[in-house]
């Protein structure tokens, strides 16, 4: 798989498909074949930092099998972003893209026309036009909806679209990628070994320590560490300890870890959240687990088991020794790419492909998170942020 990935075959025409084809200038273009769906990414974001453009260099280099990326929307940097520099390296990466494997770029969601192909929209842009976003992807005609975390900036808007999803008969299905990865599944099959066991699920970003590259941090991610990053854990809170805001018992932040700061975003507006957060969950049927995250921690993610007297018996990290030399790998075709796009590579495969066979073949996606999960997730956010912020005044 790794071959595939290298930089003289990474923008080689897909062979041999039994595809349908659209004209495009002179030429036919490839379209999603038999057995695929046609996926929409909306919201690429920029090359090498936009997650939605790291989607699209998965499906494009043929590593979702189900998934067939023929249209990227990309309302902002083919619309009012395009002069800016990054709008240029946009420009310079789709001209790349659609010249070497026909996917169609536009700035509208209204230039989409009818799906021909189960239609798959992943939806990657920022996260307070989600709802938008999904009003249209169900207009036109999506059979399913892959909607980045953690789905809305608010649980009302979020519950919001998860009914009109329901009413129009569109599935919506989440991209919490960590439901699906091998130190999540290899902690909790350690803990279950160990009677009263505790585990903590650690995760980190590689932002540089500074006011400006952190106040930078929290405004493009206003929504707050806990919805924004956080968000992960809390995804895995809700679906494996039973963490829900009717079942919390208790929650204590760990002072002496954690920072709150208030910082100037670019837009020279402030902008109050966490940098560093550790809290320990109880619930009432008698779960604890604890959650830690950084900012500023490195580039990866682990989780570790301690026993009843608090002693630390197991850790696993992402990635683990198996999976280091593909995250070199992936590092050195893409220098300048966002390190975690590596680390969790393997991850936004599976989530991705399950979600695409599933639009397919209506067959469970299994182990990806839902809708529901994302509301009850949210919400668990939404009641812990200000508690813990009031614990670490
Ligand atoms: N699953 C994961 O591990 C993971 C990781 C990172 C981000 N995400 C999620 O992916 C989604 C996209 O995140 P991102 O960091 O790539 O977002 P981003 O802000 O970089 O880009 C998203 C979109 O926002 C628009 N945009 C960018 N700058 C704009 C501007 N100045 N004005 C107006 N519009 C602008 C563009 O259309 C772009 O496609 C979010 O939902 C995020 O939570 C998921």
């Amino acid at each position: 798989m790794l071959n595939s990935l290298s930089k003289t075959s990474a923008f080689v025409t897909r062979q041999g498909r039994n595809m349908a084809t659209r004209a495009y200038g002179s030429s036919q273009l490839q379209l999603a074949k038999e057995g695929q769906a046609e996926v929409i990414l909306v919201g690429c974001g920029q090359p090498n930092k936009g997650m939605g453009w790291y989607h699209a260099i998965q499906m494009l280099e043929d590593r979702c099998p189900s998934a067939s990326l023929d249209y990227v929307v990309e309302p902002w940097f083919m619309g009012g972003g395009k002069d800016s520099e990054a709008g240029v390296e946009f420009a310079g990466w789709q001209k790349e893209a659609e010249g070497k494997y026909g996917t169609a770029f536009i700035g509208s969601m209204d230039d989409l026309p009818e799906p021909k192909a189960p239609r798959l929209a992943l939806i990657s842009g920022r996260t307070a036009d989600n709802p938008r976003l999904l009003t249209e992807c169900i207009e036109k005609g999506s059979k399913c909806i892959y909607l980045e975390k953690p789905g809305a900036p608010t649980v009302a808007e979020l519950e919001q679209m998860k009914n009109e999803a329901e009413a129009a008969g569109v599935e919506v299905l989440m991209g919490y990628n960590k439901n699906v990865c091998k130190y999540v599944r290899k902690t909790r099959e350690f803990a279950e070994t160990v009677k009263g066991s505790h585990v903590t699920f650690v995760s980190n970003n590689a932002y540089e320590p500074t006011a400006e590259s952190l106040g930078e941090c929290f405004e493009r991610n206003a929504e707050g560490m806990l919805k924004n990053m956080a968000i992960h854990e809390l995804a895995l809170l809700a679906s494996f300890y039973d963490v829900n805001v009717d079942n919390i018992a208790e929650v204590t932040a760990d002072k002496e870890f954690s920072s709150l700061q208030t910082l100037k975003g670019p837009s020279g507006k402030d902008f109050t959240d966490f940098d560093k957060i550790k809290f320990t969950i109880k619930t009432k049927n008698g779960n604890t687990v604890s959650v830690q995250a950084d900012r500023c921690g490195g580039t990866d993610s682990y989780a570790f088991v301690s026993d009843p007297s608090g002693e630390e018996v197991f850790r696993y990290y992402m990635p683990d020794d198996e999976d280091k030399a593909m995250v070199q790998e992936l590092q050195a075709q893409y220098p300048t790419a966002m390190p975690y796009f590596f680390t969790q590579d393997p991850d936004y495969v599976t989530v991705k492909e399950r979600v695409a066979k599933h639009t397919v073949d209506g067959l469970p996606a299994e182990g990806i998170a839902t809708v529901q999960i994302a509301v009850d997730t949210l919400k668990v956010a939404e009641y812990l942020t200000p508690i813990l912020q009031e614990q670490l005044k």
